[in-house]
């Protein structure tokens, strides 16, 4: 089975609304992915698609120099098969190559699988957000990837 990542278009809109439900306790809305697709000029969103069945996606901002990755999301019957792992390469292959110099998430500090995937990255922790998840008030553990010509401060 062929796995394929391309950039998001309108029609993933609706997958990508209920992928968030399958992956996330706070799932973002339909309404919040039209305005990241249709309307946000520093949104890249990819997806990733087996045999035409969306299975997982990607997103960030470009926010001058700095890629802020938004969400990562696998389908939970989809995991551990390096999907998670391909659509981080392909955005952080496409903001290096735009001049992006520093990459940088918030996750859930109990996220082990999405810390160890970013870590796998070159992620490093760098912060703490306390409290930041509102339904449950957990904490976001800051992370930050410097690429090999960039800077962070
Ligand atoms: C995090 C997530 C995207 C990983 O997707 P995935 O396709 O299963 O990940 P991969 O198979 O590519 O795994 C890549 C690496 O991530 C880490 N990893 C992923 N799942 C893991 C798990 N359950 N336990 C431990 N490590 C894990 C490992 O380091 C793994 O490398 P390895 O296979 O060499 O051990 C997926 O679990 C998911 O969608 N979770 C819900 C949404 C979420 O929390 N997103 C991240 C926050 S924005």
């Amino acid at each position: 089975m062929d796995l394929i990542i391309r950039q998001a278009e309108e029609k993933d809109i609706k997958p990508m609304a209920e992928m968030d439900i399958l992956c996330f306790a706070a799932p973002w809305s339909e309404q919040s992915f039209q305005q990241e697709i249709k309307e946000n000029r520093l949104a890249f969103y990819i997806v990733a698609e087996i045999e035409d069945r969306m299975v997982g996606y990607a997103g960030l901002w470009s926010v001058v120099d700095e890629g802020h990755i938004t969400n990562v999301a696998v389908h939970p019957a989809y995991r551990r098969r390096g999907i998670g792992e391909a659509l981080v390469s392909v955005l952080l292959a496409h903001t290096v190559k735009i001049g992006i110099l520093s990459h940088t998430l918030e996750v859930r500090a109990s996220n082990k699988p999405a810390i160890l995937l970013y870590t796998k990255f070159g992620f490093q922790p760098a912060g703490l957000r306390k409290n930041y998840y509102e339904d449950n008030g957990e904490d976001a553990i800051i992370m930050w990837r410097k690429e090999p010509s960039g800077s962070v401060e």
